[in-house]
């Protein structure tokens, strides 16, 4: 399926969109079963995280949502780095999801064996769709170098990896990572990347408008086989897009 765009005025119009559909998301899933969505890092997604916890906070069934990180840098849960940290601060101590509905990766822990770790994990409590897990909601955002997750330029192999988790390190502060592979990404049924600001802008450009010319940008790898790839941008970042609306 191809990538739909949707480009937002505002932040608040934007995380008011994403909040509408994770709950349209969720309803869809039938009434007995789990809804597993899988949260990016950064920066990006903390106004989403807020509009979620004041806006779903009563009206989103907790106890069926299962959390779970695309990547996780490798410090503790206490670090200010830490993705776990600023979701749990921003979104999920201010709802009633269950503790065991929230899957962290530790990134305290020693990263090979975590990244194992996780992958049993994941794939144990993830809904799998002939022999792989296959996720809900996927959320990415977009570096200015093209990467998503913390799979970074030139590192397109991690979306053939057959693990499902990988370390990383990151390629300016060298960083150790631990990243969901093109295994997790590219079979998650709907993917929502996230990108704004104008410093986003060129990338955004050079990927949805030259696919062939950014095939070694991660964030160009992005392409679930059965699954829907939902860009949100906001005016800054989708201002370098040809046919923008
Ligand atoms: C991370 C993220 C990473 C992030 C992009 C965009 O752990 O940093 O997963 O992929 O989404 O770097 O970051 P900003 O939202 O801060 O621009």
């Amino acid at each position: 399926m191809g990538n739909t765009i949707i480009i937002f005025d505002t932040a608040e119009e934007l995380a008011h969109y994403f909040a509408s559909l994770l709950t349209s998301l969720i309803r869809k899933t039938k009434p007995s079963g789990t809804f597993s969505w899988v949260l990016s890092g950064g920066n990006t997604p903390k106004f989403i995280f807020r509009e979620i916890a004041s806006e779903l906070k009563d009206s989103i069934e907790w106890k069926r949502v299962r959390v779970f990180w695309g990547d996780e840098r490798c410090v503790g849960p206490e670090d200010n780095d830490s993705n776990y940290k600023m979701a749990k601060e921003n979104f999920l101590d201010q709802v009633n999801i269950p503790p065991a509905n929230i899957f962290r990766i530790c990134g305290e822990a020693a990263p090979a064996g975590e990244a194992e770790r996780y992958s049993l994990q994941y794939s144990r409590n993830v809904k799998q769709v002939k022999g792989i897990p296959r996720c809900d909601l996927l959320m990415l955002g977009l570096g200015e170098d093209g990467h998503t997750a913390s799979i970074f330029p030139p590192d397109v192999q991690l979306f053939s990896s057959d693990k499902l988790f990988e370390t990383t390190l990151h390629p300016e502060t060298k960083q150790r990572r631990i990243t969901a592979t093109g295994k997790i990404i590219n079979n998650a049924k709907t993917v929502v990347m996230l990108a704004t600001g104008e410093s986003k802008a060129a990338r955004v450009a050079q990927i949805l408008g030259n696919p062939d010319g950014s095939e070694r940008l991660p964030a160009a790898r992005v392409r679930p086989e059965k699954g829907e790839v939902i860009w949100m941008l906001d005016r800054p970042a989708s201002k370098k897009l040809k046919s923008k609306k």
